[in-house]
Parts: structure tokens; sequence; C-alpha cells
């Protein structure tokens, strides 16, 4: 099974750059996780012929590592000067919907990978078959990432099971060692479970969800309410405007790659 899970997200990968990374471009984003090593290892491929006039703009501490360590160059997001958009950037996910809305945070890097997602012309999302699902929170169960201020995080679990969260945690660090998981910028994490998150225009649901409160929500409403709880630094639901609709700030890929159980993308 692992076999065929690398190769799927290893194919996924050389398609997605195949597709997308267009020899002229010269600032790519890229992700976090263990797909997006493919991803690096495709580009790399590609030779310092096509690779020597780029630059790459990593989403967190296991991304700088990969684009340095595959030889590219590196310039961290805050130096993509106000006014420049990245023109390509690639990342995983951990469950995507049919409406591309995606979950990610697994890795705890969701706070740079939306920044680097919406800093891009085009977002474009590379997994395996197993994150593909017909709604958020199936197949991935450990629930929404959201990272928090430290000294929000009693307040912040208390809103999330207001809001009909089932048994929100604060993601903790090393299995036997008390302590959470500490991100990138000094912040923890909260992974909140929900109940299939319903699309906005799921019109034959509606009346029912929202005269329920049974913590059933619509993506964007979820997304909403979430990133105004005070002591909430960012979410890890990637939903809104889709990235053929608008020439960037687009939190939902343009395109996912799916590496498939029969080898097939
Ligand atoms: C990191 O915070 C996540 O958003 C990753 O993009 C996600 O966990 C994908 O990782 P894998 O490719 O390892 O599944």
């Amino acid at each position: 099974l692992l076999k065929r899970v690398e190769s799927s997200k290893r194919k996924a990968a050389y398609k997605a750059v195949k597709d997308y990374l267009d020899p002229s471009y010269k600032r790519i984003g890229i992700g976090s996780g263990s797909t997006v090593v493919y991803v690096v290892e495709a580009i790399a491929a590609l030779g310092p012929d096509v690779t020597s006039g780029m630059i790459f703009y990593p989403t967190g501490a296991q991304s700088e590592e990969l684009i340095e360590t595959a030889g590219l160059t590196l310039q961290p997001i805050n130096k993509l000067p106000s006014g420049q958009q990245l023109d390509v950037a690639f990342d995983g996910a951990d469950e995507v919907d049919t409406r591309l809305n995606l979950i990610k945070g697994g890795g705890a890097c969701l706070w740079q990978e939306k920044i680097v997602a919406t800093a891009a012309k085009k977002f474009v999302c590379v997994a395996d078959y197993r994150k593909l699902s017909p709604r958020l929170g199936i197949s991935w169960r450990k629930g929404i990432p959201i990272e928090v201020l430290p000294m929000a995080a009693p307040r912040v679990l208390d809103e999330l099971k207001r809001i009909g969260s089932e048994n929100p945690k604060i993601r903790l660090g090393l299995p036997g060692k008390a302590g959470a998981i500490v991100t990138d910028n000094g912040m923890w994490i909260i992974d909140a479970p929900f109940p299939p998150l319903m699309f906005p225009d799921d019109d034959e649901k509606r009346e029912r969800v929202q005269n329920a409160a049974n913590g059933v929500w619509f993506v964007d409403d979820l997304a909403d309410h979430l990133i105004k709880i005070p002591g909430v630094a960012e979410i890890g639901l990637f939903s809104g405007k889709n990235g053929q609709e608008v020439a960037t700030g687009a939190q939902k890929p343009v395109a996912a790659y799916f590496g498939m159980e029969d080898g097939k993308v």
C-alpha cells in the first residue's frame, strides 16, 4: 500500500509540474508535506537550464530545506516585493472536496501555506487518491487545523465547542512528551472536527442545516466564523473564490492533481 501511495504522489507531482511550470516563470511557491517532495524532485529534474532563472518561496522550515537541498534558489516570502505575485505555487492537502475546497495544516504549516497560495497567480494542488472526498471532514477525520495564539487556546476551544465542533483538541508534540506542537510562527494548533461540510449552493439541504444547531456548517460560513474568533491566527480551511475566478488571492486551487490507485493521474 505504501508503495502505491508514494508512486501515486510522485505521478501527480510530475504531471502538475509538467502542466503548470512554464519555463518562463520566475517566482514559484513550494508548499509542505510529503507530496511536495516529489514536486521539488520534478522541478530539479528539469535541470539548471530551466531552473537557474527561478526563485523559490517556501511555506515553512521543511519546505525551505527541500528547496535548498535540491540546489534551487531560495527566498522567503517577505522578500517578494509588494505589488508582485508568484507565477505559480504547488502544495499538497489533507483533504480535497469536489469543489476544490481544501483542508490543510496536517503538517502544521497552514498559515504560511495560505500566504504563499494566495500570493500566486495560479495555485496548484497535488495529492494522492486518499485525499479526494465528497465533503470535507469525511476522509480527514482529525479535524480542521486552526493556528492559535497559545494564550487564547482555552477560549478558542470553548467557542469551537459552542459552534458544534466534536471534541476539538490542542495538537500535542512528541508521543509520550507533554506539551503542544509549536508552529514555525510560535503558535499552537487546535484540531477541530466538524460533521462533513456542506456546499453553499447545496440548496436542498440549506433549510434543514440552518435550522439545526447541530454543528453542520457550510464551508464558507464556517471559514468566516472561525477566522474571526479572537486568538485565531489562521485556519486550515482553504475556501471561497476559485482560482479560475480571480487573478490572485484565491485560496482554492486552479487545479488539483490526484495520483489514483490504478496508476493514473
Ligand atoms: C501541511 O501543513 C499540510 O497542509 C500539507 O500540505 C498536507 O499535510 C499534505 O501533506 P502530505 O503531502 O504529506 O499528505
